[in-house]
């Protein structure tokens, strides 16, 4: 097995993050609920996605990058945090972001998450019908090509094996923090969309010999579909990290239950619960990927899934600025 200093990391992010108990929340629904503030990682408003570019970066510099592109929808958090991270090491960045339909209109198209990336300097490249993010690409690219760039892609919510092993990270930190403060984890629940948070997270245990069951929320595609993209991505991570394979058997669990429509529509149930953890515990989950997944977790403890004696960690994966593109839903 490889350790994970084999692979180039630049520092980006506020670590180890907190990791706290929500009281009022506990006791509310009666289950021992605890949180690991990735929303607290620091950089242009923090959130998961920073974990992962302190290795895609330091991939894109050592290739000798001047410029960094990804892709996303356009209130992507992923794309936010690219932009920051780019502007910190001094690279161009470029963002083709996607339209997604039936979101909230009035704020979604310069507030939020996107009102950050242009405050970073990202160059923002918006896909709209009939293009699609491929051919953008593919023409961002060849402009870039022509003007004697060097550009680094980083894929869609920085989910390959690389981007990934900031969760590997994540998961040593998880441990070092329960044993540190003597809490055994039974449960940890989070969103899943692009796959490498909830990846990483397993691979990380896995090279801990630790089986904390891992539930990823899923927010961008149902649950059979995400289980299997979750479980290809596991898959690279192992080879990456040269670990058994074989040891990832029944590990990756998705639950597509409250998923609602589509990526990025609203649900009842998670405004409920962005509105609950506000007022109980002065928490800001997001619209898109943590409001869903603490719906899930809350209907979980109300239905007798996890138990009142269970310590259930929630990864707090970050996007509150994403509340700001969608204040027509609260
Ligand atoms: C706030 C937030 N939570 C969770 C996720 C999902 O993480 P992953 O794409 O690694 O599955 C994202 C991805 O963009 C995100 O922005």
């Amino acid at each position: 097995m490889l350790g994970l200093d084999t692979f180039p990391r630049i520092h980006l992010s506020h670590s180890a993050t907190p990791l706290e108990k929500l009281p009022r929340l506990s006791a509310y629904l009666g289950c021992h609920i605890w949180v690991k503030r990735d929303d607290c990682t620091g950089l242009a408003g923090g959130g998961n996605k920073t974990r992962k570019l302190e290795y895609l970066l330091a991939d894109a510099l050592q290739q000798g990058a001047d410029t960094v592109l990804t892709l996303g929808g356009l209130q992507s958090n992923h794309a936010r945090q690219t932009a920051a991270g780019a502007a910190k090491l001094g690279l161009a960045c470029e963002l083709i972001l996607e339209d997604v339909k039936g979101v909230p209109q009035r704020d979604y198209y310069h507030n939020g998450n996107l009102l950050l990336d242009q405050l970073c300097g990202a160059v923002v490249h918006r896909v709209s019908e009939p293009q699609n993010s491929a051919e953008v690409l593919s023409q961002v690219l060849a402009d870039l090509a022509t003007q004697g760039k060097t550009p680094y892609l980083i894929p869609v919510g920085g989910s390959n094996a690389l981007g990934s092993l900031g969760y590997v990270n994540c998961a040593n930190e998880i441990l070092a923090q329960s044993a540190a403060s003597h809490i055994e984890f039974d449960q940890i629940v989070l969103a899943t969309g692009s796959a490498g948070t909830q990846a990483g997270l397993l691979a990380g245990l896995i090279a801990n010999q630790c089986d904390i069951s891992v539930l990823g929320i899923c927010v961008s595609r149902p649950g059979l579909d995400q289980q299997i993209l979750v479980e290809d991505l596991l898959k690279q991570s192992l080879n990456l990290l040269e670990i058994d394979t074989h040891l990832m058997q029944g590990k990756v669990k998705t639950n597509g239950e409250y998923y609602g429509e589509a990526y990025g529509m609203s649900t009842e149930k998670m405004v409920e619960a962005v509105r609950l953890l506000a007022q109980l515990e002065g928490l800001l989950l997001d619209p898109v990927y943590t409001g869903k997944a603490m719906a899930g977790l809350i209907d979980l403890c109300q239905q007798g899934v996890f138990k009142p004696q269970q310590n259930v960690l929630f990864i707090h994966t970050g996007g509150s600025q994403g509340l700001f593109a969608y204040s027509e839903v609260f």
